[in-house]
């Protein structure tokens, strides 16, 4: 039973997980990997059709499923109204922790054709490659908080323990020791407790892999030194908040937030999902940039699947396609022919094109 749960969402989730589904639905087919898609509701379309941001029937039917795909949840009409209490981001957060996602992967790469569509100078991108190791259920974002009755007053926690730390810091140093062995910790530890205990317990569990070079580093400057310098680093573990920040502000190492995917897992069955958001500015407008879904699609393959040469195929038929001068709009610059900016559909498309040509040269088959 192979079955895939697609969450689209709200704004653009729609469009870019349709394409997501496409590709994923192709591979299926060709490798007779029997892929099924059964879809659920989240966010402000679960809020608009059951109240509920994340209802029962949609929790339930990713519990049996062996892979989740996400789209984008939020919408603009909770933005300037803090006072709503039920909220389409409340949905993600409740499905991380009910699901216990604690480690949210964030792979953070430059593609060669795109360097100049980030706002960083290309000399100080080239090369870059970074693994982001971010905690997704625990910290601020999960600790007591509340409003005091006169509404003078509130407040947010940030709490963690060992076992939270301890678990996603395993996967950081397993996942440097695949890699280029550095490991960054990044931690607020000359001002918060919780990361005093944060920075402490990955010194102590660096004495179990002697290989890998720990460097502590404070967020502050993290955001600095990945700016300034981002092939620093190797692999990045960081909490929750201070992942959630500099991952939207490393995305620019990469050219583009459309670029982005991300895996979240643990214990169960995981969620793949783009960075983005769902951009309600620019949904059904066929302008959205549905790669960082795609890519999402590969790591869900590479890591609820085992499919890692298809997985591959997916990047490189991406790369493909950039090569060829494809852009969507978010990654266009101004010497980009008008005639080779194409909509969401027609990229899609072209990515589909380019995996069908890879997959007929590969040897896999
Ligand atoms: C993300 C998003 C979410 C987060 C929001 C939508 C709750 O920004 O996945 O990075 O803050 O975790
Ligand atoms: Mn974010």
């Amino acid at each position: 039973m192979n079955k895939i749960v697609v969450l689209p969402g709200d704004g653009i989730g729609e469009e870019v997980t349709d394409w997501g589904v496409k590709v994923l639905e192709y591979i299926g087919e060709r490798f007779g990997a029997d892929f099924t898609f059964e879809y659920g509701l989240i966010g402000h379309s679960a809020i608009k059709a059951t109240g509920d941001p994340l209802p029962a029937e949609t929790l339930l039917k990713c519990r049996s499923a062996k892979a989740v795909l996400l789209g984008a949840v939020g919408h603009p009409m909770y933005d300037n109204d803090p006072s709503i209490k039920v909220r389409p981001e409340q949905g993600l957060l409740r499905i991380r922790k009910a699901l216990g996602l604690y480690t949210n992967i964030r792979p953070i790469k430059i593609f060669d054709e795109l360097i100049s569509a980030s706002s960083i100078k290309a000399e100080i991108l080239h090369g870059s490659d970074i693994l982001f190791l971010r905690e997704l259920t625990g910290g601020i974002y999960f600790g007591n908080r509340g409003t005091t009755e006169d509404g003078l007053k509130a407040f947010d926690t940030m709490e963690y323990s060992r076992l939270e730390v301890e678990r996603i810091a395993e996967k950081a140093f397993e996942a440097a020791m695949k890699r280029n062995k550095k490991l960054h910790s990044v931690d607020k530890a000359n001002v918060l407790d919780s990361s005093k205990l944060w920075r402490k317990i990955v010194q102590e569990m660096s004495a179990k892999y002697p290989e890998v070079e720990v460097i502590h580093m404070y967020i502050d400057n993290a955001a600095m030194q990945l700016i300034r310098d981002p092939r620093q680093f190797d692999v990045v573990l960081t909490g929750n908040m201070f992942g959630d920040i500099l991952t939207d502000a490393a995305s620019q190492i990469s050219g583009s937030l459309g670029l982005l995917p991300s895996a979240s897992i643990g214990n169960e069955v995981g969620i793949f999902e783009p960075i983005h958001g769902s951009a309600p500015d620019i949904a059904g407008k066929n302008i959205a940039n549905p790669m960082a879904t795609i890519l999402s699609c590969a790591l869900l393959l590479d890591l609820a699947f085992d499919m890692k040469d298809e997985a591959d195929c997916i990047i490189k038929a991406i790369d493909d396609v950039l090569k060829d001068g494809f852009r969507t709009r978010d990654i266009a610059d101004e010497n980009t022919p008008k005639s080779m900016i194409l909509g969401t559909d027609e990229i899609g498309a072209e990515v589909m094109r380019a995996l069908e040509v890879r997959l007929n040269q590969s040897v896999m088959i």
